[in-house]
């Protein structure tokens, strides 16, 4: 038996895995929290807000699905990472802006760390027990989100419903507008070069609008192995959650015989430029990454209420970005302190924006 917290048990990727649960008998949930939804009753130890690892000391779990959204879900990831229990990473803004620091953590602790982004679990499917001299190439594949194909001008009055109606995936709204800026696979080019270890220039984006190969790698010998499914959340959380395992779902597989077509593209970084500026956050280093989400943060927020038009959320992270330090983080401390001075940065910067 395999004992779950479910952190961010209310959103998108929550509900799904709370399904994922109920039907796999050798998983319990013993944690549930949320943000501030009521979650009575939802597993023996729940939390609403406030500080998860207190849940996380209370539960004792033997896995940490964390699926909250944004740096809040920071000190779960570190939680599980320091003490070698399985983390299920959804939440990858953690990763992003910890970096160097997660990682220092999971050495101490030496337990794994589940993708549950499709992506990377798909990644991780293709790399694992492969040599990491004989891997040329990781490609993520991006859907291009709701504006592929158009121009700047014509997303410049683009309004908030337009944003969140993903061709491909139903998400929750903040991954939902990263998707359609773009900034969504470039934190997942940095969650990918934190956790496979590959170099920047190793992780290539390229545009997939049906979102059918999830994640592809070369390798030295001019092979690729590539991972393909229907885009549905539940099969990475599953993955993750009985790994190596690997249960059934109710999840069907693609019906070859009638027909598939795979087109891919290459990403239009001078209107989608967060891709971009994602990438030279990540080849910076130091606490670049964290001030690219931090950033992104705010600037979303602020579209989501209205306060910021679409390519206005760019436009602040590379303002806010040229004004932050970027150097890297000894401790949480520091970490959390160049989260606040980008997000104040980003903060400054909406009002001559908007
Ligand atoms: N959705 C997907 O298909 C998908 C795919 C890949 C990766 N991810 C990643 O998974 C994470 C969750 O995404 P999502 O789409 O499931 O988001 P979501 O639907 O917005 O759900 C977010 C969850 O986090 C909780 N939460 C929000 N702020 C919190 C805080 N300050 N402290 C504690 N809990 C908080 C929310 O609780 P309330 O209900 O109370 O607000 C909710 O349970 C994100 O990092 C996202 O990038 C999602």
């Amino acid at each position: 038996m395999r004992r779950v917290a479910l952190l961010g048990a209310t959103g998108s990727i929550g509900r799904q895995a709370r399904e994922i649960v109920a039907a796999q008998p050798d998983l319990e949930l013993v944690a549930a929290s949320s943000g501030s939804t009521p979650i009575d009753g939802l597993a023996p130890h729940t939390q609403v807000g406030g500080d998860l690892t207190e849940l996380l000391e209370r539960s004792q779990p033997d896995v940490v699905l964390n699926a909250v959204v944004g740096f809040a879900g920071l000190p779960a990831t570190l939680w599980a990472l320091e003490r070698g229990i399985a983390l299920a990473l959804a939440n990858k803004e953690s990763l992003v802006a910890a970096g160097e620091l997660a990682l220092t953590a999971r050495e101490r602790g030496g337990g794994p760390i589940l993708p549950v982004d499709s992506e990377h679990s798909a990644a991780f499917q293709c790399l694992e027990g492969r040599e990491g001299e004989t891997v040329s190439r990781l490609v993520l594949t991006a859907s291009g989100g709701p504006f592929r194909g158009r121009t700047r001008a014509e997303l410049e009055h683009v309004a908030v419903d337009d944003a969140l109606a993903h061709p491909t995936w139903r998400m929750g709204p903040k991954i939902t507008v990263d998707s359609a800026t773009l900034a969504n696979k470039g934190l997942e080019l940095i969650e990918a070069h934190f956790l496979f270890g590959l170099p920047y220039e190793q992780v290539e984006v390229v545009v997939h609008p049906t979102s059918t190969v999830h994640a592809l790698v070369w390798f030295r010998d001019g092979a690729a192995l590539a991972h393909l499914g229907f885009p549905d959340m539940r099969v990475p959380i599953s993955y993750a959650l009985t790994y190596p395992e690997r249960a059934a779902t109710p999840v069907e597989p693609l019906d070859l015989a009638a027909g598939l077509t795979l087109e891919f593209e290459a990403p239009d970084l001078d209107t989608f430029s967060l891709l971009g500026l994602a990438r030279e956050a990540g080849e910076r280093g130091g606490t670049y990454p964290c001030a690219f989400n931090a950033a992104n943060e705010v600037a979303v927020a602020a579209f989501l209420e209205g306060r910021l038009p679409f390519l206005g959320i760019a436009e602040v992270v590379e303002r806010a970005l040229s004004t932050v330090d970027g150097a890297p983080a000894a401790d949480l401390d520091e970490l959390v302190a160049a989260d606040d001075e980008a997000r104040r940065a980003a903060e400054a910067m909406l009002e001559p924006v908007a």
